[in-house]
């Protein structure tokens, strides 16, 4: 199959300027974005239209930068060396945060990694230099594209560029696999469970809850300051996130001046960060509205605010 090596640095290009790719791998077509850039991971999450921060898959081109972004055990390393690159998917504990983004890992002390075979991606990955999230490229709630033509028609309008890499060879997502503590599979794929299991031997059974929020299998970063939530402005000692045109003030950090909820996304996590260090007694937050991201940014909100579990 000719790899249109000639679309590789257009690509490259739009993903360094935070723009998002249409990628064909083995698996199924994904919409890739620069893992480290939380702007450009917010785009993915607002083209997919997902109601809530799903951790995203990094991808890389080797296993050694996978190494320098998670902490790989044996069993990782053995996974690795027999079936990368290809459709298996390990969850490890992060080692680099600021390789790929709080807003990619929905905040969790882990990492989703994977190598894909397919040529075109590993040529991308290699060219770009650094991790990509991608998830399946359709829209939340419908079926994963494994043709180009599926794949430009989900999320075509988002994207800046999109390389055509024929039918995916495979069209079914990466087995995900998780190693923080027991083995556990997490997503049924592609690679089997006899397969994964010849390399590492038994693996426990991921409860339906594990499964239907990973935060279970790991921590979520949450502030240690209670978070009070729709909030109109900040109560002496409390630390506030502004939405929209808002005065510059000690411990205030504006989501958004301009009312923008991708950008809004983008700086949830770290605004997060830097109000809880900032030593307030609580954090105000600005009320966001509960349209398009916001969504997903309001069920975060709940969260920290310990509304849900
Ligand atoms: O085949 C694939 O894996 C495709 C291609 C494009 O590579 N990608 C894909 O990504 O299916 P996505 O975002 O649709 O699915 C990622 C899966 C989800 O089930 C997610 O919950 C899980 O990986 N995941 C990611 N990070 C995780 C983490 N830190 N802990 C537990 N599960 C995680
Ligand atoms: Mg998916």
């Amino acid at each position: 199959m000719d790899p249109q090596p000639s679309q590789i640095p257009q690509a490259v290009d739009a993903l360094k300027r935070g723009g998002l790719v249409i990628l064909p791998t083995e698996t199924v077509y994904g919409l890739a974005a620069d893992a480290a850039n939380a702007r450009a991971v917010a785009a993915v999450y607002a083209a997919k239209g997902r109601p809530s921060f799903n951790p995203l898959i990094a991808h890389v081109a080797e296993v050694a930068t996978a190494r320098r972004i998670a902490r790989f055990d044996d069993r990782a390393e053995a996974l690795a060396a027999r079936f990368w690159p290809g459709p298996l998917t390990l969850v490890l504990p992060i080692a680099d945060e600021r390789a790929v983004c709080d807003l990619a890992r929905a905040g969790l002390d882990s990492v989703a990694v994977r190598a894909p075979a397919h040529p075109l991606s590993r040529a991308l990955l290699e060219a770009f230099g650094g991790p990509l999230v991608a998830p399946s490229a359709n829209r939340s709630g419908r079926p994963s594209p494994t043709t180009f033509a599926d794949a430009v028609e989900e999320t075509g309008a988002s994207a800046a560029a999109a390389l055509d890499g024929g039918s995916c060879a495979i069209g079914l997502e990466s087995t995900v696999i998780a190693l923080l503590d027991e083995p556990r599979l997490l997503r049924p794929g592609s690679v089997t469970r006899a397969e994964i299991e010849a390399v590492i031997g038994a693996l426990s059974e991921a409860d339906a809850d594990a499964r239907r929020s990973p935060g279970r299998l790991a921590r979520h970063y949450a502030p240690n300051a209670p978070v009070r939530l729709e909030a109109e402005g900040p109560k002496p000692g409390e630390a506030f996130l502004a939405f929209g045109p808002a005065d510059a003030r000690d411990r205030t950090w504006n989501l958004s001046p301009t009312r923008d909820l991708v950008e809004a996304a983008a700086n949830l996590f770290a605004h997060l960060r830097a109000a809880d260090r900032s030593g307030a007694s609580a954090i105000a937050v600005a009320p966001i509205p509960q349209e398009g991201l916001g969504e997903a940014i309001n069920d975060r909100l709940r969260r920290a605010a310990g509304f849900v579990g």
